[in-house]
């Protein structure tokens, strides 16, 4: 990675594993930026901590970035972005690092989802965390007040997929469950927001069970489109990014066990480090 004194990786923050689904799209869409990944492994899942909890984890790994350089952080989970982003942007950004930006995913999202919907119902699934935050509801209708949102917290689906248990057989109970409690709330909904950026790793056995005609929404293409057209518009923020297409990948837990569940879910071998936040 070609650090230097003025540039530096973007940090892509994420729970767990579930940010490489977002990290995986940002870099064929920005293939040339360096990265530094960092997953709380060793706390995941956080969709059914409190918020003061999430607040302070979330905190704690931003500080890390910063202190490890990053100009830019992309909060690349939705429990941490609807339970920690505002307070973070609001409150410590000014005191810690105020020529530094963090970015959630929840907003981007929202502003694609309501261009795509046509029956204006829209799904959400995510964590309970996530759910109760009410910041799918809030944000799609800042974007069309039209817009019916109907959220539905899914609590095991991260820990089945934290635990290599996502597409095993033992899974299809849950993941069915959850699909026909929100279709059932509300059958007019034609999209359905994967806002949980650990679902992705579900998706066929989501597809299998969503009944058929309904789209199925996948954030990491919405963050990578809307985190290209940001650094079009920042360029104080761009010319601070280190070029050398390099990502480092660090996580709380072990790394030798995060690195054999990383290369899974990025099929490729990947290696990674231990760091204490
Ligand atoms: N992947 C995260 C999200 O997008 C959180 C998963 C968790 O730690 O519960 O919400």
């Amino acid at each position: 990675m070609k650090m230097n004194n003025f540039q530096a990786p973007i940090g892509v923050f994420d729970s767990g594993y579930g940010g490489l689904t977002i990290l995986q799209k940002i870099k064929e869409r920005l293939p040339q930026y360096d990265y530094l990944y960092l997953g709380d492994n060793a706390r995941a899942p956080y969709g059914t901590r409190s918020f003061d909890v999430i607040y302070r984890f979330t905190l704690e790994a931003v500080k890390y970035l910063f202190a490890r350089g990053c100009p830019l952080i992309i909060i690349a989970c939705n429990t941490a972005s609807a339970k920690a982003l505002r307070s973070i942007q609001q409150n410590d950004l000014p005191d810690i690092a105020p020529d530094r930006r963090v970015l959630g995913i929840i907003r981007p999202t929202a502003e694609a989802v309501t261009q795509l919907s046509k029956s204006l119902h829209i799904g959400v699934l995510g964590t309970p965390g996530t759910i109760q935050s009410g910041s799918y509801d809030i944000e799609i209708s800042k974007q069309n007040p039209q817009c019916v949102t109907v959220g539905h917290g899914c609590p095991m689906w991260v820990p089945l997929i934290e635990n290599g248990e996502g597409l095993r057989p033992g899974a299809d109970y849950f993941i069915k469950q959850e699909i026909d409690a929100l279709t059932e709330a509300d059958s007019a909904i034609d999209t359905v927001i994967l806002a949980c950026t650990h679902y992705p790793l579900l998706l066929p056995k989501i597809r299998q069970y969503l009944p058929y005609g309904k789209q199925i929404i996948c954030q990491g293409d919405i963050v990578a489109d809307s985190l290209a057209d940001y650094l079009r518009r920042h360029q104080e923020i761009d010319c601070r990014l280190s070029r050398g297409a390099e990502t480092q990948y660090c996580t709380t837990e072990n790394a030798g066990k995060f690195a054999a569940m990383a290369s899974m879910f990025l099929n490729r071998p990947i290696t990674a480090t231990t760091v204490t936040l």
